[in-house]
């Protein structure tokens, strides 16, 4: 066994299903993200992703494909112990092996809350058939008495507009994320390393700063440094001896806190008429309103961005008593 603690936290060069066994009590991790091996020596697929037969490239173990589902069984099954009650778990995983992940999770007491898919670029090309360019994210929970940590407005506000009118926030919690894979040319890293800007999004909703997060597959140790780098602290495993000590090596330059400064701070305030009933005066004043801006020439979008601030309410409001009240009149659509 080979442990190391940096910031609080403490990674070891050992299996992850023995090691969870040896060091992690029941319920005492918050939140568990992992990318586990593919699975997939020894089928055609390991020529896409330059493995060799070996099982072992650049620090990488893989799994034999024969044995995945007792190994996704045997993993997972110390995963939902070690989760807290109401913790969550994200696992990601290729379409090869989903279906064992998919039986060893549902073979636990974890419960599916999303089946969200990862969609990035530099697909591997083909001609003979359609590009494969996305991953599965099995994104369960841990039942409990409590609520699951889900923080709804971390990276948008309700009332967060986009261009094309629709909300921010509804967008950014949509199923298929398109998040594109990180090209550093010239630097070492593990092949199949998660991108920044999708553990930041897993860790932003799912946890709070300070909260134990759990990796059981460390590969790059791309969930450590998201988890330290947003003030979180870190627990998990790496087999492979090069692998461990290339991610300990990066992780010792790292301030803890250092993503922090650079998230979008959503804009979350309250409006001062959100949620109050609409009176006769107020919905009068409303369309009279809304006809002038108009007539000065303001597109929709503006009308409503002066709307919402002088009555205070969010766009969807403003509209839903519009489109109301002048639904029979020969006024323009609002939508
Ligand atoms: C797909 S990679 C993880 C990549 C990682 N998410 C990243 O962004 O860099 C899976 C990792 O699990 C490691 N691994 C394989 N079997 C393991 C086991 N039984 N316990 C711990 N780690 C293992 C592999 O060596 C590999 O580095």
């Amino acid at each position: 066994m080979n442990e190391i603690i940096i910031h609080d936290s403490h990674f070891y060069n050992e299996d992850c299903i023995t090691g969870c066994q040896a060091h992690l009590p029941d319920g005492s991790v918050d939140l568990i993200v992992t990318d586990p091996p593919y699975g997939i020596a020894g089928d055609t697929l390991h020529k896409h992703y330059n493995r060799n037969e070996a099982f072992v490239m650049d620090g990488y173990i893989e799994v034999p494909a024969a044995d995945y589902g007792d190994f996704s069984r045997r993993w997972i099954a110390e995963a939902a112990r070690i989760l807290r009650p109401n913790g969550a778990i994200y696992i990601v995983s290729g379409y090869t092996q989903l279906y064992h992940v998919l039986a060893a999770l549902r073979a636990t007491e974890l419960l599916e809350v999303n089946h969200l898919i990862w969609k990035y670029n530099f697909g591997v090309f083909t001609r003979t058939k359609y590009v494969s360019s996305h991953y599965h994210i099995l994104y369960y929970e841990k039942p409990g008495p409590g609520k699951r940590t889900f923080n709804l407005t971390c990276r948008y506000g309700l009332q967060e507009n986009a261009p094309d009118g629709g909300s921010f926030n509804y967008q950014d919690r949509e199923d298929v994320w398109i998040i594109n894979r990180e090209y550093k040319p010239g630097q070492v890293k593990n092949k199949n390393e998660l991108p920044t800007a999708l553990l930041i999004k897993m860790l932003q909703y799912s946890s709070h700063e300070g909260d134990l997060i759990c990796d059981p597959f460390l590969g790059g140790f791309s969930t450590a440094r998201v988890a330290l780098g947003l003030n979180r602290r870190c627990v998990g495993f790496e087999l492979s001896p090069a692998a461990f000590d290339r991610g300990v090596a990066r992780l010792q330059t790292l301030t803890p806190g250092d993503l922090l400064g650079q998230l979008r701070q959503p804009q979350t305030e309250t409006l001062a008429n959100q949620g109050r009933s609409w009176d006769e005066a107020e919905i009068t004043a409303l369309l009279a309103r809304y006809e002038a801006l108009r007539a000065e020439g303001k597109t929709k979008k503006a009308a409503f961005e002066i709307l919402s601030a002088e009555f205070g309410r969010g766009r969807w409001a403003l509209e839903r008593i519009l489109k109301r009240r002048r639904g029979a009149t020969d006024g323009d659509p609002i939508g």
